[in-house]
């Protein structure tokens, strides 16, 4: 790490006094960083070193009901106001590189109640915008029964280094409409494919089955549903997607947070993951033992595949915090299929929902308080802290990120690079 140019910025004094206020014991310990980094090295104004083990003991821990599964946390030292004023939370050194010498947050878009910045991000490199989904179900969006959630995109050229100076930029980006057509109804996953992007529909009602559909990522916009049914069976509600590299097979996950938000009927199959070949037109289960199958994402090789349950939460039914907030690695082996079932981390606050790999192998988990980054042996390494819940956010190639926090839409400068960006498969 002291070798990379990058990191000879002295920034000595940030860091000292973040050293300082995070109240190490007995002050300066080089084991703030672990080996082989010193303070010398920079954070970046944006940045701060969050010493876990201020926390450890608290003498004075909250019950169930006042510090929940959904409860933001601030550590001994902090406040949300200063986890927030430099929101890229370094948990290990390991996070550095990621975060490189100045990340930066800016939000892009606020909406008063209406959950437009909600899931499905997906980047089409091609125009260099990214495709993202309404909240479907949320009474606040209205959508789910009564109506579709929608479909929206922004242009990430318009966002211009003046815009990423800022931390408030709420409105300097233009939201468009994407008419699909015929219209994906209720979308809440996406992945690319192909030259085309995937969408996931959760379907609307008892006679809108969930759908996965393609989608021209040009006017205009239109559509041509690949699967919605096994065998004559609805799917529950389908959530996210995730390609294997290896075979090209799109992987998938099926809740049943369209009936636990009141839009879809009673569960008609198990909640699992699928996997479906559309050149040979084999669907298939990949994995059941799950909750709330949710987020999905292939590692940068195809040789792991991980599955995050969000179980602990029943959207409309309510939480329970003994059900899972996890994720699961699974080995994937030549033929497709899956063993070794790993949990692989457990998160809070929140539920780990929208989860994206980078090219050297870090998870990035959505979850109720940001996105946070665990390496890959499963350890958080680091936080984009928002103080909010995040559904999910998506790489833009490199050094790019997009952030969806349901009203608010953020924008994220850093380092690393998302696996797989915009890959055509
Ligand atoms: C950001 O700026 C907008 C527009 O000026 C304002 O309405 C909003 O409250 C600000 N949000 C935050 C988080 O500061
Ligand atoms: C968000 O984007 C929409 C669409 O471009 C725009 O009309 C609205 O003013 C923006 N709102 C804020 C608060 O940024
Ligand atoms: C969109 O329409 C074009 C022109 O008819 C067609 O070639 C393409 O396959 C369609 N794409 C989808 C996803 O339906």
């Amino acid at each position: 790490m002291r070798d990379m140019p990058f990191f000879r910025f002295t920034l000595a004094r940030i860091v000292v006094s973040q050293l300082l206020s995070v109240g190490s014991p007995g002050g300066l310990l080089p084991g703030v960083w672990g080996t082989g980094l010193s303070y010398e090295d920079g954070v970046g104004p944006q940045a701060q070193v969050i010493d876990q083990r201020n926390s450890n003991a608290l003498y004075n821990v909250p019950p169930p009901s006042l510090a929940g599964g959904f409860s933001q946390f601030s550590p001994p030292g902090t406040t949300k106001e200063s986890l927030i004023a430099q929101p890229f939370h370094i948990y290990d050194e390991e996070f550095l590189a990621i975060i490189g010498p100045n990340p930066t947050l800016t939000l892009l878009n606020h909406t008063e109640s209406d959950p437009i910045f909600h899931e499905a991000p997906v980047w089409y490199p091609a125009k260099d915008e990214m495709f993202f989904v309404q909240n479907a179900g949320a009474r606040a969006a209205g959508t789910g029964l009564a109506k579709s959630a929608i479909i929206q995109k922004i242009p990430l050229s318009a966002i211009s280094p003046e815009i990423v100076s800022q931390r408030n930029a709420s409105g300097s980006v233009k939201v468009e409409v994407v008419d699909s057509n015929p219209q994906v109804i209720n979308p809440n996953g996406a992945t690319n494919y192909g030259d085309q992007l995937l969408f996931l529909g959760e379907g609307q009602g008892e006679n809108i089955a969930p759908a996965m559909y393609l989608m021209n990522p040009e006017p205009p916009y239109n559509t041509t549903v690949i699967l919605d049914n096994f065998f004559g069976r609805q799917f529950n509600s389908l959530n996210d997607a995730s390609i294997n590299p290896h075979n090209g097979e799109i992987y998938f996950t099926d809740p049943t947070y369209g009936y636990t938000q009141s839009f879809r009927p009673p569960p008609g199959l198990p909640k699992q993951v699928w996997r479906f070949s559309q050149a040979t037109g084999v669907v298939r289960v990949a994995a059941d033992g799950f909750n709330m199958p949710n987020g999905i994402a292939f590692s940068p090789s195809g040789s792991h595949l991980y599955v995050a349950d969000t179980g602990m939460t029943q959207a409309f039914f309510g939480d329970d915090f003994s059900f899972a907030s996890s994720i699961y690695r699974f080995d994937v082996l030549e033929d497709g299929t899956l063993e070794n079932r790993k949990t692989f981390a457990f998160v809070t606050p929140g539920v780990p929902d929208g989860i994206h790999v980078d090219t050297k192998g870090n998870v990035y988990a959505a979850c109720g308080d940001g996105v946070q980054v665990f390496n890959p042996s499963g350890k958080l390494i680091g936080k984009i802290y928002l103080g909010r819940i995040s559904a999910n956010f998506q790489f833009a190639g490199k050094g790019r990120m997009v952030i969806l926090a349901e009203t608010e839409l953020y924008y994220a400068t850093l380092a690393a690079e998302g696996a797989f960006p915009g890959k055509l498969y």
